[in-house]
Order: structure tokens, then C-alpha cells, then sequence
């Protein structure tokens, strides 16, 4: 069955690991998630349990490797889809000096046949499906006969589904940080690629702040989805209106203080499972209550307090407090 992508949240390294999904998969039933880029290296080699193992609500997710040796995406690729992930998707967008050192992320779309290759072999080898998430171009690559060309090698291989981050990636000179903000975004260029190629699942990243203005992209270049990352963690309520307004199904219309209150049980049960920090968990949760009244004491007790904490009361006894300030606020504007 192919995965209705409408939808998605980006791979983010250091931030959607399994704890995130799993609080981000209480908000949305049906966004597809993404795990942090993984390198082929460190699942062959690696502590593959710690990096593979999820919990199953957070299905649909999509297991993104970074690599570029065809037998080791195939060896990683198959692992991942034993763990029972939805789909493996490919990095070619990563700019870090490592991962170039590695030769993978984006200086592969200067590579369009190398990346065939590794698509090939992983499709001829697993039944998984595959994608890639690209740029629209790299350094001085012509952003408009580079990608159609970079496209059209790789999708001869049978892939047909591609993420883009609507802007180029600078290899030389700009951190990945800046390369999230530097380079300008051209979303008409991803549009340009969906009328020349409607024959693929082309899905549009990069700059998106609402689930309103991607719907927008949507309708404007007849695309296939699109994908939101910094927004969703910093402000990852905005995922309640994707349930009924992107994929057309009722919404889990789950409060904050219900969702608050369903981290602490799944931090009572992690910390007793598995052992670990409670602040692991909460450090991704800071976003609930953005904007509200009380929402910064709410971020501050839990980023101060959680490291000390043995289970989910701190999260509990600090929403508790928060719930409270609102509804004060709120009875004095009424
Ligand atoms: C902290 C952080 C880590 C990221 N890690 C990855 C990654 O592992 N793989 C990847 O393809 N993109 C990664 N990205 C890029 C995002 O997936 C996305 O393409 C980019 O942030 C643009 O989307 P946005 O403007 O909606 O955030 C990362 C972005 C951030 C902020």
C-alpha cells in the first residue's frame, strides 16, 4: 500500500528521535514521521537496537539512512524494514562537513548515478519502498538543468517519490544551520519540477510556518505534500488542524493538559523500561503551550527540574499549574 504523504514532519537530527514522535504522533494519527538522518555506519556497526527500536504507535514513520556504498544502504535498508518501518528514505541534503567527509547527504545530487546505483540496489533487494529527500541544487549547480537532471537519473531506477528543501545547499562555507536560512527559497522551482514530471510523488520542505500556507503550495503547484520541521517542533500543536484539513479525517481534538498528561504515563513507563532521563523525554514536549499565558514558566520549570526527576510528576505538577494560570486569564477576559 502506498503511504498517503500529504503530510509529514522533516528528519531532524538530535530532535525527532522516538520520544518526539511518539508525543508528536498524540496530535496527528495520520502525519508521517521521519526518523534523524541514521548512517549506514552506526546501524551495521553500531548500537542498532538503541537506534532502531520504536515504539508502534508512531507508524507511519519512514527510517532515513545517510549513506552512499550500495551494499551497505541495502544491508541497513533491510534491518530497517525488519524493524518495521514504513518506508527508507535517503539524505541527500545534509550539508555537514562529516557527512561530506562521509560522502553522503548533499553533495550526492553531484552524483545523480551514483545515487541510481544505491536506489537500485536497495529496491532490488527489500521491499520497503524507497525515497529521497534532496535539495534543488548544490554550490553553483544550475538549479534548473541540474535537478531535472539529477531527477530524471534517479527516478529511472523506480523511485518515485521525492521530499525537496527548497533551496540550495552552499558545501563550502555555510553551517548546516545557515543552510537552513541562507540560501534563498524557491518553492516556484519544485512547482516547475511537478508540471514536468507529474508522474512523481513530489513533496515540497523548506520555510513552511503553517499547515495553512502548505496547503496553499499544494493547491498552487498541484503537489503531493508537503513537509514542515522547525515550525512543528517549535509550535508542534499546529499539527491538530492536519488530521481533517490535510488527510480529510476526524481530527483527535486531544487538549494540551490531555496530551501533557499521556507524556507523563509514557514517561513513567519509559524511565521503568528502559531506565534513562526523564529530561530526554520532556525536552522535546517545550513547545505545547507556546504562546500561552504561562507558557515560558512552563518551559523553564520543566528544562530545569526534569533533569532531577525519577518519573512524569514534574510534567503533570508543572501542566497542572499552567492549566490553572490560563483559566484565570481567561476568566478575567470574559
Ligand atoms: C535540528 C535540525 C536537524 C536536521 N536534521 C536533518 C536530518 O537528519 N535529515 C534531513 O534530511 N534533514 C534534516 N534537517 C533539515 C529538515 O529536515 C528540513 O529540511 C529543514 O529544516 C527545512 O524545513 P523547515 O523550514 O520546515 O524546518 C534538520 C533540520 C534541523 C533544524
Amino acid at each position: 500500500m502506498t503511504l498517503d504523504e500529504r503530510f509529514s514532519v522533516a528528519p531532524m537530527m538530535e530532535w525527532t528521535d522516538k520520544h518526539c514522535r511518539y508525543f508528536l504522533r498524540l496530535i496527528s494519527k495520520y502525519a508521517v514521521l521521519y526518523t534523524e538522518m541514521i548512517s549506514v555506519d552506526a546501524i551495521i556497526f553500531g548500537p542498532r537496537q538503541k537506534l532502531l527500536n520504536f515504539n508502534k504507535e508512531e507508524l507511519p514513520c519512514i527510517l532515513q539512512l545517510g549513506g552512499s556504498d550500495p551494499k551497505k544502504l541495502v544491508e541497513a535498508a533491510k534491518y530497517g524494514e525488519d524493524y518495521g518501518y514504513s518506508q527508507i528514505n535517503l539524505n541527500v541534503g545534509c550539508p555537514s562537513n562529516r557527512v561530506q567527509n562521509g560522502s553522503f547527504g548533499a553533495c550526492l545530487m553531484k552524483d545523480p548515478l551514483l545515487v541510481a546505483n544505491c536506489v537500485k540496489y536497495i529496491k532490488d533487494n527489500c521491499q520497503v519502498p524507497v525515497s529521497i529527500k534532496c535539495r534543488i541544487g548544490v554550490d553553483d549547480m544550475d538549479e534548473e538543468q541540474g535537478l531535472d537532471n539529477f531527477i530524471d537519473i534517479v527516478s529511472q531506477e523506480g523511485v518515485n517519490k521525492f521530499i525537496i528543501h527548497a533551496r540550495k545547499a552552499i558545501l563550502n562555507g555555510l553551517s548546516p544551520k545557515q543552510n537552513r536560512e541562507i540560501p534563498p527559497l524557491n518553492y516556484r522551482r519544485v512547482g516547475a519540477l511537478k508540471s514536468r514530471r507529474p508522474d512523481l510523488e513530489i513533496i515540497i520542505n523548506g520555510g513552511i510556518k503553517t499547515i495553512d500556507d502548505g496547503l496553499e503550495l499544494l493547491q498552487k503547484y498541484s503537489l503531493d505534500g508537503f513537509m514542515i520541521g522547525r515550525e512543528v517542533y517549535k509550535n508542534p500543536y499546529i499539527l491538530n488542524s492536519v488530521d481533517r484539513d490535510v488527510f480529510s479525517k476526524d481530527k483527535i481534538s486531544k487538549s494540551r493538559y490531555e496530551i501533557a498528561m499521556e507524556m507523563a504515563d509514557y514517561i513513567d513507563n519509559c524511565v521503568k523500561k528502559e531506565g534513562g532521563y526523564v529530561h530526554s523525554i520532556t525536552r522535546h514536549i517545550l513547545g505545547l503551550y507556546n504562546c500561552l499565558p504561562g507558557a515560558k514558566h512552563w518551559r523553564q520549570e520543566l528544562s530545569e527540574n526534569a533533569r532531577f526527576s525519577k518519573n512524569g510528576d514534574i510534567l503533570r505538577f508543572a501542566t497542572e499549574k499552567i492549566e490553572k494560570i490560563i483559566m484565570k486569564k481567561s476568566l478575567v477576559l470574559a
